[in-house]
């Protein structure tokens, strides 16, 4: 079992360039199922839940190769519609290949996918706008059978009840090469969505109103492959900004999605570091020591603060000056990294969906175990902050989101090893 070793109190400072999106990737990958030819994909973050995707294509049997940062994906052959239980479990996204095969080939079986790391994570807002789709499902013992009695699912009206990212995915990946158009009210406004209609339209999709509430989409019989960029991380982005904030130092960050971002960057603002953004860089100087941020951060949809940085954030502001409180309200279970925290001297307490942060005057190296990847982020930035040495464990699930992120804090002069 791999290991990161940090000895702490290092000030950060230099350059990094933001990697590819992992939560764009993911989808994307699996939408070129949907295309008839080769689609070259750049900026793919080497990730596991990266290797995980092209694992699963693989398994419908198309070809997925990578090249550095490039995957080059042929999907001219599904030759099996059934994903296995051991690729639905390997993470949580592997659900979004339900859309992608109804939409390839009218049918699939899948299973409930794994990760409950964050509490309970139905799919029933997915399946249900699938049924209206005119897709059969059942489910027996955790396993999916889904089926299109016509072999392509039916355009229709789809209001789901939150703006679920999956299921607004899963829906446009279903639509798309759909029999009629499907409208989608309340869908998710996150950039990722706007990252997955940006490729499928370079694939010839008909896809209009993403970004927004309602998006549009008309169907087509086939849509073809094509050449695309995906866009950056905007939660790597705010977990290098928190770290070096956090660690009183200065930072460049490049292909940045400054836009994007800005509903994190106006938080972290507050804190008193100066953040500057032009197209796509990011420029942040710490203040000598953080302020408590003032108004209750609550984690909403997009365009509201992130849930996924709410822990690396969390972190920086345990050694702010002042209380900070933190109101969660995407996931039931997204506070397991604050045992470590406190663990690490970190004052917090938990109310059920709320934290209150009182900034300590110091942290300490401790041994802690990464819970999630967002969670184990966090912990990872309060040991760059602490005095002494801290050993972090279970880091694969922080390899599911981060390429590299040791060398990435040792180009930054930390001091971080993986043993
Ligand atoms: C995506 O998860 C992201 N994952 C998550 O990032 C992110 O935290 C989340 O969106 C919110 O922004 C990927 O993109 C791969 P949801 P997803 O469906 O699609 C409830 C990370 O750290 N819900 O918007 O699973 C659900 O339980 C990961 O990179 C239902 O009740 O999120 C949750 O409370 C973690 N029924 C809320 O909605 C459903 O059918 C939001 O979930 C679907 C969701």
């Amino acid at each position: 079992m791999q290991k990161f070793i940090i000895t702490g109190g290092k000030r950060l400072s230099g350059e990094l360039v933001l990697q590819g999106s992992k939560n764009s990737c993911l989808p994307i990958m699996a939408a070129s199922l949907l295309c008839s030819s080769e689609c070259t994909l750049h900026s793919c973050p080497k990730l596991t839940d990266v290797y995980a995707a092209s694992r699963i294509l693989n398994c419908v049997g198309c070809k997925c190769s990578f090249s550095e940062n490039t995957a080059v994906i042929d999907p001219g052959n599904v030759s099996c519609t059934a994903i296995s239980e051991e690729l639905m479990r390997e993470m949580r996204s592997s659900i979004i290949f339900m859309g992608a095969m109804l939409g390839r080939a009218g049918e699939c079986i899948v299973s409930v996918p794994g990760g409950c790391e964050l509490g309970p994570r139905p799919i029933d807002m997915h399946l249900s706008a699938l049924r209206k789709m005119g897709v059969e499902i059942t489910e027996t013992g955790g396993i999916i059978r889904c089926r299109t009695p016509s072999g392509r699912a039916k355009g229709t009206r789809i209001s789901l009840a939150f703006p679920s990212v999956g299921a607004t995915e899963n829906v446009i990946l279903c639509a798309v090469t759909a029999e009629g158009d499907t409208v989608i009210n309340n869908a998710a406004r996150e950039p990722e969505i706007c990252d997955l209609c940006g490729f499928l339209r370079a694939c010839g999709a008909d896809i209009a109103g993403d970004g927004g509430s309602r998006i549009l989409i008309k169907g087509k019989q086939q849509l073809h492959g094509c050449e695309y960029t995906i866009m950056p991380d905007r939660i790597a982005g705010a977990t290098y900004l928190s770290m070096v904030a956090a660690s009183k130092g200065e930072l460049i960050l490049t292909n940045a999605c400054t836009a994007e971002m800005e509903p994190f960057l106006s938080v972290l603002e507050q804190t008193g570091c100066s953040i500057y953004t032009s197209d796509d860089r990011i420029y942040l100087r710490s203040a000598a020591r953080l302020k408590a941020v003032r108004d209750r951060i609550r984690t909403m949809p997009h365009p509201g603060f992130p849930t996924d940085a709410q822990a690396v954030l969390m972190a920086a502001l345990s050694l702010a000056d002042g209380t900070s409180v933190f109101e969660e309200n995407i996931f039931d279970c997204r506070y397991r990294h604050t045992g470590a925290l406190i663990k690490m001297g970190a004052d917090i307490q938990v109310l059920g969906k709320v934290a209150v942060v009182k900034g300590a005057e110091r942290l300490f190296g401790a041994a802690a175990e990464a819970t999630d990847l967002r969670g184990g982020a966090a912990m990872v930035i309060a040991a760059i902050c602490a005095e002494g040495r801290s050993e972090i464990s279970r880091i694969c699930h922080i390899d599911r989101g981060y390429e590299k992120i040791e060398e990435a804090v040792r180009l930054l002069g930390g001091d971080m090893r993986r043993v």
